[in-house]
């Protein structure tokens, strides 16, 4: 049996350099905690960017860089400073991210951000090229590598090519805006599997295979000369037990062990046994919907002034792609609602906003996961949000209220939660009054059911499943052709 290659944009860890020392920091966002867990246990290599530039790499740091790497089973594909911005910062989140989100005002279609995307793409492929051998099996990952599947197809047709988008896959209608959209299908079309995280984004790939490409498409079989995809949905789960067992762990800590964040909100705890903690956590993203959250929450406290000084609503926003104007913009506006509406509201005794922009480490993504009665998640266009999950799994006592957005890709796992439009905000601020008045016995029932499936359906079974169907599909194409 061949190797196992991973290539993805995002690295498990990004590398940063301070003082000509190097520092590996865990990424942030669903593919790379995911994926992480994942190649942990297995003996894969992983491909992709380091976070840092060619210019950042001297000669001098390029092995102690490869060891820090190589700590983490990884390997670098090296990108200058031009091209980082033209393929990540450009094609990949001024292009494709908008427009998957169905931020088409968003989008820009310039050539030299495309020009900028092949290359790149190009490099990975080489990448891979340089590594795979025949029999390998290779799964690359997400919008950033469209056109990489093709490109490892034409050198090398005997290994096994899967890839998975994170991200939606909007409907033919958007996606026929973009003006490279039939590179794009032609690209991901190289793999022999294509998987997305919901039938939806399925359907709509598939319908814009057949209608921009005209090729045979029959149930979830692309016919593409001699070569047939499989195209399929895998909702990717979490690491389950790491959830569930970092919480069980945080609730037996002494006082003495517990970290300042879990002392603070304790305390707060104490003081108010009725008061409620809303939490919600995201990069910050115009498509996680934050903005419509603080005007909601605004809207709540309005319609409902009798949870004034009784409701706190935790925010924490994690610093993403903000060399990306919107990026900037959208910080701007989060700061100054953030602001307007606590200079509305505060009392002496009562902020009703805290916010965090930062990244935090694990420990204390669990303190706010257990310490916050009500998780208020509500992009506007989400590919699966793992964040939902995870607070789940952590709800150990199984109490505990999930106010999730329909346009997330986990609402079709998660019925059980309290499904709202985050349009919406007259719903939004009654969903928020009965998620409060919820009774423990309600909660513990719902989360029950939420818990056991996704402990079954965690991120190990995600991926199994995955390679699994690859693997099924190798084979019946291997039998194809000795017919
Ligand atoms: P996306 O992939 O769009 O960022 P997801 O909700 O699917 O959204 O995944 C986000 C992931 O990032 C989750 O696994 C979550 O645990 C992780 N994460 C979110 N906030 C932080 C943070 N402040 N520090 C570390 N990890 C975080
Ligand atoms: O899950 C979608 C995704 O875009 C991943 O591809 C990516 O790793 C994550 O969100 C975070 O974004 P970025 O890699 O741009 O920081």
């Amino acid at each position: 049996m061949g190797k196992t290659i991973i290539i993805s944009n995002r690295l498990p860890v990004q590398l940063q350099i301070s003082n000509g020392a190097i520092t590996a920091i865990p990424s942030v966002g669903g593919l790379a905690t995911g994926m992480k867990s994942v190649h942990s246990g297995g003996d894969s290599l992983w491909i992709g960017w380091s976070g840092l530039t060619e210019e950042d790499i001297s000669p001098e740091l390029e092995p102690k860089i490869d060891e820090a790497l190589a700590e983490h089973g990884s390997s670098k594909v090296k990108l200058t400073e031009e091209e980082v911005d033209g393929f990540y910062y450009g094609f990949s989140n001024r292009t494709i991210w908008p427009l998957f989100h169905y931020f088409l005002e968003y989008s820009e279609f310039q050539l030299d951000y495309w020009n900028t995307y092949k290359k790149v793409n190009q490099k990975f492929a080489d990448a891979i090229l340089a590594n795979a051998e025949d029999g390998d099996t290779i799964w690359v990952h997400d919008y950033q590598l469209m056109l990489v599947p093709q490109m490892v197809r034409k050198e090398r047709p005997n290994v096994s090519i899967g890839f998975f988008l994170h991200i939606p896959f909007p409907s033919f209608e958007i996606f026929r805006t973009l003006p490279w959209r039939k590179e794009l299908l032609e690209g991901v079309l190289g793999s022999d599997l294509i998987g997305f995280h919901t039938y939806d984004y399925e359907r709509h790939f598939l319908s814009s295979v057949r209608r921009l490409l005209g090729l045979e498409v029959s149930f979830n079989d692309i016919t593409m000369g001699d070569h047939v995809i499989k195209v399929d949905s895998f909702p990717m789960g979490i690491d389950y037990k790491k959830f569930s067992d970092a919480a069980k762990i945080h609730y037996n800590k002494a006082e003495g062990e517990q970290s300042e964040l879990q002392q603070r909100l304790n305390t707060h705890k104490k003081t108010d046994l009725d008061a409620k903690f809303f939490l919600s956590i995201d990069r910050l993203d115009y498509s996680k919907g934050i903005a419509k959250r603080l005007y909601a929450f605004e809207y709540f406290l309005n319609k409902y002034p009798q949870y004034k000084e009784k409701v706190r609503l935790i925010i924490l926003a994690v610093p993403s792609r903000s060399n990306v104007p919107q990026y900037q913009l959208l910080k701007r506006e989060i700061d100054e609602l953030v602001g307007r509406i606590n200079g509305e509201f505060s009392t002496v005794s009562w902020t009703p906003i805290w916010y965090f922009y930062r990244s935090m480490p694990f420990e204390n993504l669990i303190d706010l996961y257990t310490s916050s009665d009500i998780a208020w998640l509500t992009p506007l266009r989400d590919g699966m949000n793992l964040v939902a999950k995870e607070y789940i799994a952590t709800r150990t006592d199984k109490t505990g209220v999930l106010i999730l957005s329909e346009m997330a890709g986990s609402a079709n796992e998660m019925n059980e939660s309290l499904l709202i439009n985050p349009n919406n905000f007259e719903q939004t601020a009654d969903a928020l009054h009965e998620a409060i008045n919820m009774p423990v016995e309600e909660q513990k029932s719902r989360n029950e059911v939420l818990q056991k499936r996704l402990a079954r359906y965690n991120v190990e079974k995600w991926a199994n499943d995955f390679m699994t169907s690859l693997k099924s599909q190798n084979d019946r194409e291997a039998a194809n052709v000795s017919h």
